[in-house]
């Protein structure tokens, strides 16, 4: 057996239904401490068994003193391990440990808040004495019994942070997970270093050795691995992960559907061959989706066709592939937590998972999937830190079933040249105005409708092509980006010149929601 490294002592944080728990985790993880979220009702002995650095009680829609309320196993509390409750955490802690919880009497405060530190604290290290805190509950503390002393407070909340006289435990009423609460990452860094002695193990580095040495020792000298690249982040870096593990051993397949954009086939073959020593098979099958596509129109029948279509074609490949054995995916951390697919994590939270171009388990192969612990700023660092270029990195997402979501009516092979040049125009715009960044994603979308316009002298009845861009954190809600007009009024001009079959641009100004960010 190979030597792997000891893993990073856990960050467990126990989710009562809070909004922000994957925040929580994120944050804790940014202080290199390594978070996992957990059900809330796990037992004191399995959190014995996971001997973890520190336990953080996540925040809940619930009041503690409710029926049905959810609550954690009473014997955490006397674990030993440091705890620190935020906003429901932080009141349960107070309920079990005998101060007494009630609604505020000005029916609670949201938003941004005063904040005043009033002790001494090695939580509030570096925090000025005054700041401001994000807030939104509608209990609080109303009597810290004998075992509390509070820390800080609020106009509107007298108890707003409390330690406990004798044990490692924390409660913060105030969110230092969001942004809006300008020391919550120190507050938060302060509680894992000073009060947990966080060893700050959780670094790429370190997961770069452990992964590649856990890969190592569950793929054998004969297994050769398969990984499906999509020209996104994450199976990017998936497949760099592993080659660096493996070497010529992982075999990526890349599938030009035909419903790329412009030059992505290119710039796949071209990153890859200069930032990996795997093999790469690009198989062409334009022609299959084209065909499976012909006359469809509505778009969940496309997307269940070019489903279907992928799962054949990769099939095909792989099977050409000798000792393939393990099939690679980039599945990633929230994807885990809200399938349910964690063994101590939370159960299913719906979601609405589109799902394109994943690959059913009849394909016959074993999962490796070194990603699963990663939240999605982890694999852009993890990526750097394997050397891939920022150019890649930095992308924006791109749909499974590609262009045909955005060619709305008919996908022909002709629309589809329009609608690649278009795209290629406002991209290109976007990079050179510097938004990218900024920008989470961008495309342009070409419409069932023909519009009328005059070119020379001419009357012409051509195609619309519609232009999106957005901002958006977590794309389950997205504002529509301001772009300058200039801008706007330079893309609409050079595709209405440079593309063919089409005479008007227009942009798309919907949120999402009501709108969505594709158009189908
Ligand atoms: P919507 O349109 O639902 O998009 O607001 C949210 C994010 O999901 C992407 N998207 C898809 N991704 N297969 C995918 O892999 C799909 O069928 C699909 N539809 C939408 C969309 O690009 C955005 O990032």
């Amino acid at each position: 057996m190979a030597e792997i490294g000891p893993a990073s002592r856990p960050v467990l944080v126990l989710d009562f239904g809070a909004q922000y728990v994957q925040l929580i985790a994120r944050r804790v993880r940014e202080r290199h401490a390594f978070a996992r979220i957990v059900r809330h009702d796990i037992t004191a002995d399995r959190v014995r068994e996971l001997n973890p650095l520190a336990l953080i009680l996540s925040g809940g829609p619930r009041s503690v003193y409710e029926p049905g309320a959810p609550r954690c196993d009473p014997e955490i509390f006397s674990l030993g391990v440091p705890i620190l409750g935020i906003c429901y955490g932080l009141q349960l802690a107070a309920d079990a440990l005998g101060a007494r919880v009630q609604a505020n009497p000005a029916r609670g405060e949201y938003g941004r808040t005063d904040f005043r530190v009033r002790e001494d604290d090695p939580i509030f290290h570096d925090v000025p004495r005054e700041t401001i805190v994000w807030m939104s509950h509608g209990d609080q503390i109303h009597d810290a019994g004998s075992d509390f002393i509070p820390i800080a407070e609020t106009p509107h909340c007298p108890i707003a942070a409390v330690r406990h006289r004798s044990r490692p435990i924390y409660g913060l009423q105030f969110h230092p997970e969001v942004s809006h609460t300008p020391y919550g990452s120190l507050i938060l860094g302060n509680f894992l270093d000073r009060i947990c002695g966080n060893p700050r193990d959780w670094t790429m580095g370190a997961f770069i050795e452990r992964s590649v040495a856990e890969v190592r020792d569950r793929v054998g000298p004969d297994d050769r691995v398969v990984c499906g690249l999509s020209g996104g982040v994450d199976s990017a870096v998936c497949a760099a992960l592993l080659a660096k593990a493996l070497g010529p051993r992982v075999v990526c397949v890349f599938v030009d559907t035909g419903l790329l954009r412009q030059n992505e086939r290119a710039a796949v073959v071209d990153a890859f061959g200069r930032h990996s020593d795997a093999e790469l098979r690009v198989v062409d099958a334009e022609e299959t989706f084209l065909k499976a596509l012909a006359g469809v129109t509505d778009p969940q029948e496309k997307r269940r066709r070019i489903g279907h279509a992928f799962i054949d074609v990769f099939r095909e490949a792989a099977r050409t592939i000798d000792g393939a054995r393990f099939l690679a995916q980039g599945t990633l951390y929230p994807d885990v937590i809200e399938s349910g697919g964690e063994p101590d994590g939370p159960t299913a939270t719906i979601k609405i998972h589109h799902n394109v171009g994943g690959l059913p388990a009849e394909l016959g192969f074993e999962l490796v999937e070194p990603l699963r612990d990663l939240f999605k700023d982890e694999v852009r660092r993890l990526g750097l830190e394997l050397g891939l270029p920022d150019s890649l990195i930095w992308r924006h997402p791109f749909p499974g079933p590609g262009l045909a979501v955005r060619c709305l009516g008919e996908v022909t092979a002709d629309r589809l040249e329009i609608l690649r040049q278009a795209d290629a125009i406002f991209l290109e715009e976007l990079q050179n105005a510097g938004l990218n960044r900024q920008v989470a994603q961008a495309f342009a979308v070409l419409l069932p409708v023909q519009a009328v316009g005059v070119q020379g002298d001419a009357r012409t009845y051509e195609s619309v092509i519609a232009i999106r861009a957005v901002e958006t954190e977590d794309f389950m809600t997205a504002d529509w980006s301001r772009l300058p007009h200039e801008l706007l009024a330079r893309v609409s001009t050079r595709i209405t010149n440079a593309v063919k079959g089409v005479n008007r641009v227009v942009y798309d100004i919907t949120s999402k929601p009501p709108g969505t960010i594709e158009w189908e």
